[in-house]
């Protein structure tokens, strides 16, 4: 029997060098906990999905990417709302960091999707370019050129079974939820019953959380940041962490969370009310600035 694919995801690593950093907690710390978890149990692969720069500038990228290259294992890359294509290309690959499209190993073909449109805008010269905004209007989307390319990888039958990476999750709670990017991949997903290569299951980031959803029947799973997450239904600051999968050559996946109970960072406070209500949809971003402001006036 082929023994199985073992693959750790890391996600949202928002690497920072801006003084204050990514604020809470230090990114680069916690991802230092983080790479010596996984060298302790060191899998075949590592697939990070996105938010690898906290403002996708390059002296991020060079962090990130010394950061990676000290896990002494493959890397793939693809980019979050905020990563900047540019940026991101230039200062981030290196050898055994790669960002590509595809990949093909056993019985498994992994497929890196962009869930970044809205945070894209067609420039005749230069083609598929950042908005200014990306950050802010990335919400979880995909073009049709690349929706068709996802289901023609599908169509192909290079491998038994697929594995699709975002940054963006379909099926995300409060906030997050995208009901047009959950229809496209809803689409995607009903066509792959009779696709070659069948999806078994959608591997994203952005969320900062760890549970497990499902769209179309096609599981979900969401990977917590490796700085800062929340527990959704608790509404609780969670510690950092990633995930562990097994790929097994039957199609079936196991999947779990590794949370970094480190003591600098299990601490699991409860979110004050203005982050609950916001991250559950029920406040606009520009209500909950307006609550925190009028909260900062009232304190002593
Ligand atoms: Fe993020
Ligand atoms: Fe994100």
């Amino acid at each position: 029997m082929t023994a199985p694919l073992r693959v750790v995801q890391l996600s949202d690593l928002h690497f920072s060098t801006a003084p204050g950093g990514y604020g809470l907690r230090d990114t680069s710390e916690t991802f230092a906990a983080i790479a010596a978890d996984v060298r302790n149990d060191p899998p075949d692969l590592v697939v990070v999905t996105g938010d690898i720069a906290n403002e996708g500038r390059p002296e991020e990228y060079e962090l990130a990417g010394a950061a990676l290259e000290a896990l002494d294992v493959p890397v793939f890359c693809l980019s979050g709302n905020h990563d900047f294509t540019d940026a991101f290309h230039a200062h981030l690959p290196r050898p055994g960091i790669v960002a590509v499209r595809s990949l093909r190993i056993g019985e498994w073909l992994f497929l890196f999707g962009d869930s970044n449109d809205g945070g894209l805008v067609f420039d005749p010269s230069d083609g598929w370019v950042d908005h200014p905004d990306r950050m802010e209007l990335a919400r979880g989307g995909i073009h049709d050129h690349e929706l068709a390319w996802l289901r023609r990888q599908l169509e192909l039958g290079a491998a038994a079974h697929a594995m699709l990476w975002l940054h963006h999750p379909p099926a995300a709670p409060g906030m997050f939820t995208q009901l047009e990017f959950d229809a496209q991949i809803t689409a995607l997903c009903d066509t792959t019953t009779s696709t070659a290569t069948p999806l078994r299951a959608i591997g994203a980031g952005h969320v900062h959380t760890g549970v497990e959803g499902v769209i179309a029947d096609v599981p979900v799973f969401f990977c917590p940041s490796t700085g800062v997450c929340i527990d959704f239904e608790a509404s609780r600051l969670m510690p950092p962490g990633y995930r562990r999968y097994e790929f097994r050559a039957d199609g079936s996946i196991g999947a779990e969370v590794v949370w970094l109970d480190d003591e600098r960072w299990n601490e699991r406070w409860p979110l004050p009310d203005w982050a609950v209500e916001y991250l559950s949809g029920r406040l606009s971003e520009e209500e909950m600035n307006e609550r925190r402001a009028r909260m900062r006036d009232a304190s002593p």
